[in-house]
């Protein structure tokens, strides 16, 4: 549950991020650079009637010839058109005309020329937007040798963008439609997730309190054994987690360690608390601690498995323990983990019958018995938990 809300976190982080940035491209972008967008040349004989295009005829009828001035004038009218559905602006033409010819009136555009090259402009107050559809008309008489009839105009122009009909505007709001809905899905689910979690967490410390007060309630018969489950538990959660098995088994293992002992239920006080070493009859009462735990966990399906492997926490790897005598890995590993850290637990641990042993001495106790008594990929671990340093919370 922790780990689905985790994975939750970042996913809205970047539907939120998604949806920033495409709703800032697709809106605020374009109007921070609408009127800087395209700039197109395009010839009087080769423009496409799809695109703006620059146009400049001589008017055949408005031609003349002047006394002692060798250029012939002639009227020369000019258009520009924008057959396409953006508003263009900021447009002017140039166009190349012979050394001696000189332009004497104008009308709709202003004129500059450099070397050979004449730039026409809309004057300061003329509108310079040519609207979707639209055209403009300039003109201008213009005295040159009667061999210059035509020029090539190029026309340079800047077009408005116009996001809602460009692709890439509908793929933004696609897009930010998209994060945007699931932000609003997401958002609900994450509380929901929150609540469940909290629940969850409220019945983990429930179910983990029950099972202590179970534990500490047996252990309260005798003063020797208070903590020990507890003890098993946190040793045995690090055995699993350095055994690299899953958060949610080391909880499970963690919660049957706490139990492992219930079996002791039914054991008579003058056996568990018996100062000396425990007689045959005694230890055999004993040892059926472990079937009847199994027995008493029998119908607990809150913890599936429980049942087992409490049943198996004092099977030995050699195949001489109880109540089964399994062998090997035919013991729950669960009940491997327990029976390893239970050891240690009783090693290092003060008993009714004997003080606690050195830590030199648990080492090679454990040792000793690794493959005997208990799986020695187990005791490894064991072993390096202790030249770890670390220590129960109890
Ligand atoms: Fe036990």
């Amino acid at each position: 549950m922790l780990k689905n809300k985790n994975k939750l976190i970042p996913l809205l982080i970047v539907l939120v991020a998604v949806f920033i940035l495409s709703m800032t491209a697709a809106f605020v972008l374009p109007l921070l650079f609408e009127t800087n967008i395209i700039s197109e040349s395009k010839v009087l004989s080769a423009y496409s009637y799809n695109e703006p295009y620059g146009k400049l005829v001589q008017n055949q009828s408005k031609k003349w010839v002047e006394t002692g001035n060798p250029l012939q004038g002639a009227q020369y009218d000019g258009e520009i058109h924008n057959p396409t559905s953006f508003e263009i602006t900021s447009w002017y033409i140039q166009f190349e005309v012979p050394e001696r010819a000189y332009i004497s009136d104008s009308w709709n555009g202003t004129y500059t020329r450099q070397g050979n090259i004449i730039t026409v402009e809309p004057p300061k107050d003329y509108n310079r937007t040519i609207l979707p559809g639209g055209n403009i008309t300039y003109g201008f008489i213009m005295y040159a040798p009667k061999s210059f009839s035509s020029a090539t105009v190029t026309l340079n122009y800047k077009q408005k963008m116009e996001t809602s009909r460009t692709w890439y505007y509908y793929t933004l709001l696609i897009l930010a439609i998209f994060s945007g809905s699931s932000i609003i899905i997401c958002i609900p689910f994450m509380i929901k997730m929150q609540e469940l979690e909290k629940n969850a967490e409220r019945a983990r410390v429930a179910i983990e309190q029950i099972l202590k007060l179970f534990a500490n309630t047996i252990e309260a018969k005798d003063r020797y054994t208070s903590g020990h489950s507890s003890r098993v538990s946190f040793y045995v959660r690090e055995l699993a987690h350095r055994l690299g098995l899953s958060k949610q088994d080391q909880q499970k293992i963690y919660y049957m360690a706490i139990i492992h002992d219930v079996g002791k239920i039914g054991i008579s006080d003058s056996i568990l608390t018996k100062p000396d070493i425990l007689e045959k009859g005694e230890m055999d009462i004993m040892k059926t601690h472990a079937a009847k735990g199994g027995e008493i966990l029998a119908d607990f399906t809150s913890l599936p498995g429980a049942a087992e492997v409490v049943r198996h926490h004092h099977e030995r790897w050699d195949g001489t323990g109880y109540p089964d005598g399994l062998k090997g890995e035919e013991i729950p590993l669960f009940s491997r983990i327990i029976s390893v850290a239970d050891g240690y637990d009783a090693m290092t641990s003060d008993r009714c019958y004997r003080k606690k042993l050195p830590m030199s001495m648990v080492r090679e106790e454990l040792i000793n018995n690794a493959g005997t008594q208990y799986d020695p990929k187990i005791v490894k671990c064991m072993l390096d938990i202790m030249e770890s340093g670390f220590t129960s919370e109890d």
